[in-house]
C-alpha cells in the first residue's frame, strides 16, 4: 500500500510518499522562513498565499522527479487540523481534488497524532500504551496514548507552547525565526548557576504547564543585561535548562502514575539533543525507554501524515469521500474511531 501525504497546517509545505512494504520513499519540505522571518512569527495571510504557490508544484515535483507513478498511489492523506484554517484549506482542497480526479480515498489526518506517532517511522519496536510528550511551536501536551486514535490529554500548557517561548527569547537575542535551534547553540557558551530562574508549576499536583511568566522573566533579564554578552549566554543556558527540567519532571510524574515504561517525545523541540540527553539520563535510571523521531521528522513534515494515513487506510477507519474536511481546533482526543 502506498500513501501520498500532504502537510499544510501552519507555514511549512510537506509532501511525502510512504509505502507499507518499502517504508518512506520520499519526504520533501519547503519552509516559508524567509517570508515570516522579518515579522518574528508567522503571518497567517502570507502563509495561506504562499501555500497556494507551493503545494501543487511540490506534489508534482515529488511524483515526477522521483519517478513514482500516480497510478501506484492507493490513497491521499492530508493534515485536517489543528492548524491555521487557511493553511489547512489549501492542502485539503488540493488533496481532495487530486483524490477525486484519480478516484482515490482520502484520509484526513490529525496533525498532533502525526507528531505523536512520528517516532514509529522506521521503528516498529514502539508499542502502545505509552506516555507522549508533544513539544512543538504551537503545542505542549502530555498525552496518555492507549492505542491508535485513542488518547487522553493529561496536561497541556495554559499559555505559551515551549517552541513558541524559545522563538520569542531567540527573537529578543536577534537569533532569527524560528529560533529554537539557534538559541540552543547560543546557550552552549553559557554557564549554569549565575542566575536563579523560577520553575512555574513544576511541583503543581497536575500535568499542566505555564511558560508565559518564565518567558517574561527571561525577556526582562535579557533587557537588563543586553550589553553583557557572557550574561546573555548564561541566561539562555539557564532558560533552556529550566524549561527542560520542568518538562522532564512532569513527564516522569505521568510515567510514575501510569506505571508505563515507555515515553515518546516528539514535535520540533524534540530535535534538541540537550533535552533528549537530559531525559535519557533520568529515564535510564528507572529503566524507562525513550523514543524520539528521526531528526527529519521532529518539526512539521508530511512523512508523519503519510504514515498515519497508511495506518488508517489499512484499518478502514477515518477514510472519507472527497468532501473537504478541516477542523482548525481538532483535538487529538476527538479523532473519530
Ligand atoms: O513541530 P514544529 O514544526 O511546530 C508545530 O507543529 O507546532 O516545531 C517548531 C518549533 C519551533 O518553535 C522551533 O523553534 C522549535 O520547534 N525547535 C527547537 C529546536 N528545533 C526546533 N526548539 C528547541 N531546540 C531545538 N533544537
Amino acid at each position: 500500500m502506498r500513501i501520498l501525504g500532504v502537510e499544510t497546517s501552519f507555514d511549512d509545505t510537506g509532501v511525502a510518499i510512504y509505502d507499507s512494504k518499502l517504508g518512506l520513499l520520499v519526504n520533501e519540505i519547503r519552509n516559508q522562513n524567509q517570508i515570516h522571518n522579518k515579522y518574528g512569527g508567522v503571518v497567517p495571510e502570507l502563509a495561506f498565499r504562499e501555500y497556494i504557490y507551493q503545494v501543487a508544484p511540490l506534489i508534482k515535483y515529488v511524483i515526477t522527479t522521483k519517478n513514482i507513478s500516480l497510478s501506484s498511489i492507493d490513497g491521499i492523506a492530508y493534515t485536517a487540523g489543528p492548524g491555521l484554517s487557511g493553511s489547512l484549506l489549501v492542502g485539503a482542497a488540493i488533496s481532495c481534488s487530486l483524490a477525486y480526479a484519480c478516484k482515490l480515498p482520502v484520509i484526513p489526518v490529525n496533525h498532533m497524532e502525526g507528531h505523536l506517532l512520528s517516532p514509529m517511522i522506521g521503528n516498529s519496536s514502539i508499542k502502545f500504551p505509552f506516555i507522549g510528550l508533544l513539544v512543538s511551536g504551537k503545542n505542549t501536551q502530555l498525552i496518555h496514548a492507549y492505542k491508535i486514535g485513542h488518547y487522553k490529554i493529561l496536561g497541556h500548557t495554559l499559555d505559551d507552547a515551549v517552541g513558541e517561548v524559545f522563538d520569542k527569547i531567540a527573537q529578543a537575542l536577534h537569533l532569527g525565526y524560528p529560533g529554537g535551534s539557534a538559541l540552543s547553540k547560543f546557550a552552549k557558551k553559557g554557564r549554569l548557576g549565575n542566575f536563579i530562574f523560577p520553575k512555574p508549576m513544576k511541583y503543581n499536583l497536575n500535568f499542566n504547564f505555564s511558560f508565559s511568566g518564565l518567558k517574561t522573566f527571561t525577556l526582562n533579564l535579557i533587557h537588563k543585561n543586553i550589553n553583557n554578552i557572557q550574561a546573555l549566554h548564561d541566561i539562555a543556558c539557564e532558560f533552556e535548562y529550566t524549561i527542560f527540567d520542568i518538562l522532564q519532571h512532569k513527564a516522569y510524574q505521568a510515567l510514575k502514575m501510569t506505571g508505563y515504561k515507555r515515553l515518546v517525545v516528539s514535535g520540533g523541540v524534540s530535535a534538541n539533543l540537550k533535552f533528549i540527553n537530559l531525559l535519557k539520563e533520568r529515564l535510564d535510571f528507572y529503566n524507562i525507554k525513550l523514543y524520539t523521531p528521526n531528526i527529519n521528522f521532529c518539526t512539521d513534515n508530511a512523512a508523519m501524515i503519510a504514515y498515519v494515513g497508511m495506518i488508517y487506510l489499512q484499518s478502514g477507519k477515518l477514510v472519507q469521500n472527497t468532501d473537504i474536511f478541516i477542523d482548525p481546533k481538532w483535538s487529538i482526543v476527538n479523532i473519530k474511531k
